[in-house]
């Protein structure tokens, strides 16, 4: 059984905005019944050219319903450029998480997104074309895909690949492929981005401690959590307290205390400062959450 959050029942039970828009401005069609989910989303600009209306069909899981309908009630009112920027974390983020063998739901309606936003930009001419090279020929997913959803989401895994895109998942004849697009990207980003390195004896400015807290959380203790099927978010930092909240399986593993101790805890003072003391946000951690800011 999916562990669904209390969102994401509720836009499957009560989906909004499904259907077509009649005369739409924009048109975006992406997957097919052979893969097991396709969507089709639909919007209407106002005349100061924000999205007034989106409609989506799908046909795929409880995920892809909650995820389609998430995604209209999220652009309405955003010109296109505001758009854009929704990323599959953000539609995730919206539901309060998704399983993680559901991300490619959150992948799909990101490039439905994107399609229909290319269609109207194109005169309504171009329908969504998959970029890059094929990898996976049992989803049809493209080099370009599987490296964005591994940049953008920080995977590390196959089995992470093949969550948020499908790619390897099915005779496995890719996963090599996979393996070294993933070790690629990897080790740009770490080219890219200097490790965070053990605290140095400066003082660090509140905004400094902030961000050495997140880049510790995201490089050193997320991926742990995550090999396990956990996660953590940052709620926020008081001084020397940082407030945090488990994810996942972590949310309801009767060892979390200790984890909380003897590893978020003491990674955080190897690597940012002695000081700190770790809590965990309880409320937060029961509540569906919402990041529309
Ligand atoms: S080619 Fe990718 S799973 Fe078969």
């Amino acid at each position: 059984m999916w562990e669904y959050t209390d969102k994401l029942k509720d836009h499957f039970f009560n989906p909004r905005n499904v259907g077509e828009i009649g005369d739409p401005n924009g048109v975006g069609e992406v997957g097919s019944l052979a893969c097991g989910d396709a969507l089709k989303l639909t919007f209407k600009l106002d005349k100061n050219g924000r999205i007034q209306d989106a409609k989506f069909k799908t046909f795929g899981c409880a995920s892809a319903i909650a995820t389609s309908s998430v995604l209209t009630e999220m652009i309405k009112g955003k010109t296109l450029e505001e758009a854009a920027n929704v990323t599959n974390k953000d539609i995730a983020d919206y539901l309060g998480g998704l399983p993680e063998q559901k991300m490619h739901c959150s992948v799909m309606g990101r490039e439905a997104l994107e399609a229909a936003i290319e269609n109207y930009r194109t005169g309504g001419e171009k329908k969504h074309e998959l970029e890059g090279t094929v990898v996976c020929t049992c989803f049809g997913v493209t080099d370009q895909e599987i490296e964005r959803v591994v940049r953008e989401n920080d995977l590390t895994t196959v089995e992470e690949v093949t969550n948020y895109c499908k790619a390897g998942g099915g005779c496995g004849g890719c996963q090599g492929e996979i393996e070294k697009i993933i070790r690629r990207v990897q080790g740009d980003k770490a080219r890219a981005k200097p490790a965070p390195t053990p605290k140095g004896t400066g003082k660090l400015t509140n905004i400094q401690k902030i961000q050495l807290v997140q880049q510790t959380i995201n490089e050193q203790i997320r991926p742990a959590l995550r090999a396990h099927g956990g996660n953590i978010e940052l709620i926020d930092v008081e001084g020397n307290k940082v407030i945090v909240a488990f994810r996942g399986m972590c949310a309801q593993c009767k060892l979390a205390e200790f984890t909380m101790k003897d590893v978020v805890e003491a990674k955080l003072r190897e690597f940012v400062s002695d000081e700190l003391f770790v809590e965990e946000d309880k409320e937060s951690a029961l509540q569906p959450h919402d990041h529309r800011g």
